[in-house]
């Protein structure tokens, strides 16, 4: 099933999300869902803040990006309850967006390497180094379960250059061709 996205200006959006257990009612759903969700809209991740739930999970899917990046083929995972355990590497840039924050594409400079560990949709617990493209996509992800948007993460001014179409998304003005909540 195809949920709506929620937009930038929501305040899920800015809430840190709860660990969940096994106990959770139809996680291979939710994950169908949101896999449904963000391949609907031409992206290749979706946080569960996105769809309007404050849980660890996110989906990801890199291979649209293998002709560029060869580490984004066969980077598709559902992760819950993800962490960061190590942050290496170099500082790279690399132009994001996000289907929150529909129209919006900014140079973001994150480490290139990330030693992660989550649990899949049957609870069973992964530890993976993450490099290139798939760390960038992790950390994009990563960061909507602890409240943030990439946005945040520019300089105050090119924030402040954004400030008019941010407020557009807040304010149910900007509609993409997915389905979008406010
Ligand atoms: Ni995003």
């Amino acid at each position: 099933m195809i949920l709506p996205i929620v937009g930038y200006g929501h305040s899920v959006l800015r809430i840190k999300t709860n660990d969940i257990d096994n106990s959770y009612p139809n996680i291979q759903q939710l994950i169908d869902d949101m896999f449904e969700t963000m391949y609907n809209a031409n992206g290749v991740g979706l946080a569960a803040p996105q769809i309007n739930l404050s849980i660890s999970v996110l989906v990801i899917d890199a291979n649209p990006f293998k002709e560029d990046y060869p580490e984004g083929e066969g980077f598709k995972r559902a992760m819950i309850n993800p962490e960061i355990l190590e942050t290496n590497g170099e500082d790279e840039k690399f132009e994001e967006g996000c289907l929150s924050l529909p129209g919006i594409n900014e140079v973001v400079i994150r480490k290139n390497k990330v030693k992660v560990r989550y649990f899949d949709e049957k609870f069973e617990e992964h530890i993976e180094e993450l490099y290139g493209i798939r760390a960038r996509v992790f950390q994009h992800e990563f960061d909507h379960l602890n409240g943030k948007v990439f946005t945040d993460r520019l300089s105050n001014m090119r924030r402040a250059f954004l400030k008019k179409k941010l407020n557009d998304i807040a304010n149910n003005k900007v509609h993409p061709a997915y389905k979008m909540i406010k």
